[in-house]
């Protein structure tokens, strides 16, 4: 197969990938360079088992962890849109276990680029200590002893970032209206795979909002697409980045670039609903529905994190009884987590400071 005609800024795909790897390509003309990090589409499975014990008639999973050949997940489909736009050296931020630091920090050698991120405490578990021993093995890392701490940090990482050449910044989680372009393609992806493997049109997708884009590209996928399943987005990260305005002004960002690519028809965006109260004390903080939620899934056979997956999956019983059939987007892959180096100094250090402010992380 050949690849993509590269003409300026605009790419336009040959016919052959627009119905299964980029389904967005039938709804424009061109669209931005992209470099491809996915295994697509990824699987979309029943969980028979979870759908009985909800109540609901049907619980499918769109396994977007499995996204990808060397790890998956939501950020991958991001890092396809922004990787190409990326300097020498790329400064962003998250928490210390930010699976979008660790991405960024993993892909971005791809395009001769080195990440730069600076992090911020969250409360330390084998999972943070996984992904942040990814993240400062293939990227060169600042870290914030205090949230207050994060201006400081983000300066020393962009002067550290200025030594490999020209800096790029990306926002935390990667949202910006080019990043959601892979969260609508997914979208669209997901509604083949259900009419193609017979399944009920879903009533809603359940999916973690953190930055807002997965959500936001989940929504203008639908649109395009034409379908009107609920998007309820849960919220795991403080109110100030996730929420619905912030989703609402990402979907309109992404439709804006779409139609500089030519995109003619004027999309309804389906529902939207954000449910609050899975978040406990805060991003990173896990909370015992979100932990008796994991027990559960791990019975049927999914494995899911305390930050994301878990609160979010904790969210279905209250929504099954409107929203018989349900589907959850799982977009964290624990191939992120490379095998935790807690002997090296900054791990070490990030575990000290983060079990300073959290002796005795509780779940809430
Ligand atoms: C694994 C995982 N799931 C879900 C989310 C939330 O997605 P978004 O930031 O696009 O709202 C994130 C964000 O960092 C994530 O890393």
């Amino acid at each position: 197969m050949t690849g993509p005609r590269d003409d300026g800024n605009k790419v336009a795909y040959p016919a052959a990938w627009v119905g299964t790897t980029l389904p967005l390509a039938a709804f424009t003309t061109s669209l931005p360079p992209r470099h491809p990090l996915g295994a697509l589409p990824s699987p979309l499975v029943p969980v028979p088992a979870l759908a009985a014990r909800l109540g609901a008639h049907t619980f499918l999973v769109k396994r977007d962890d499995l996204s990808g050949p060397r790890f998956g997940g939501n950020k991958l489909r991001a890092l396809e849109w922004l990787l190409p736009t990326l300097g020498d050296a790329v400064v962003t931020m998250g928490g210390y276990g930010s699976t979008w630091c660790a991405a960024l920090a993993v892909t971005a050698g791809e395009v001769g680029a080195i990440a730069c991120p600076a992090l911020a405490p969250q409360p330390w578990t084998d999972t943070v200590a996984g992904i942040l021993s990814t993240t400062s093995a293939h990227g060169q890392v600042t870290l914030a002893g205090s949230e207050l701490g994060m201006p400081l940090a983000l300066a020393r990482a962009w002067l550290g970032a200025r030594r490999h050449g020209r800096v790029s910044w990306l926002p935390a989680g990667g949202a910006s209206p080019l990043a959601v372009l892979g969260s609508a393609n997914a979208a669209l992806e997901f509604m083949n795979q259900v009419e193609e493997q017979g399944f009920p049109r879903p009533d809603a997708v359940l999916v973690p909002v953190g930055s807002c884009g997965t959500a936001a590209g989940l929504l203008l996928g639908l649109a395009l697409g034409g379908w009107r399943t609920t998007v309820i987005g849960v919220r795991v990260a403080a109110p100030l980045f996730a929420n619905a305005s912030r989703v609402g002004r990402l979907v309109r960002g992404a439709e804006r670039l779409l139609r500089r690519h030519g995109l003619r028809a004027r999309p309804t965006l389906p529902p939207f609903r954000l449910v609050p109260d899975q978040l406990g004390a805060g991003y990173g903080h896990p909370t015992a529905p979100g932990r008796a939620t994991q027990a559960a899934l791990a019975e049927a056979g999914l494995r899911v994190d305390l930050t994301y997956g878990a609160k979010c999956c904790a969210a279905a019983q209250g929504v099954a009884p409107s929203f018989p059939h349900l589907c959850f987007w799982h977009t964290f892959d624990a191939r992120l987590m490379s095998a935790p180096a807690t002997d090296h100094p900054l791990v070490a250090r990030a575990q000290r400071t983060a079990e300073a402010l959290w002796p005795h992380p509780k779940s809430t």
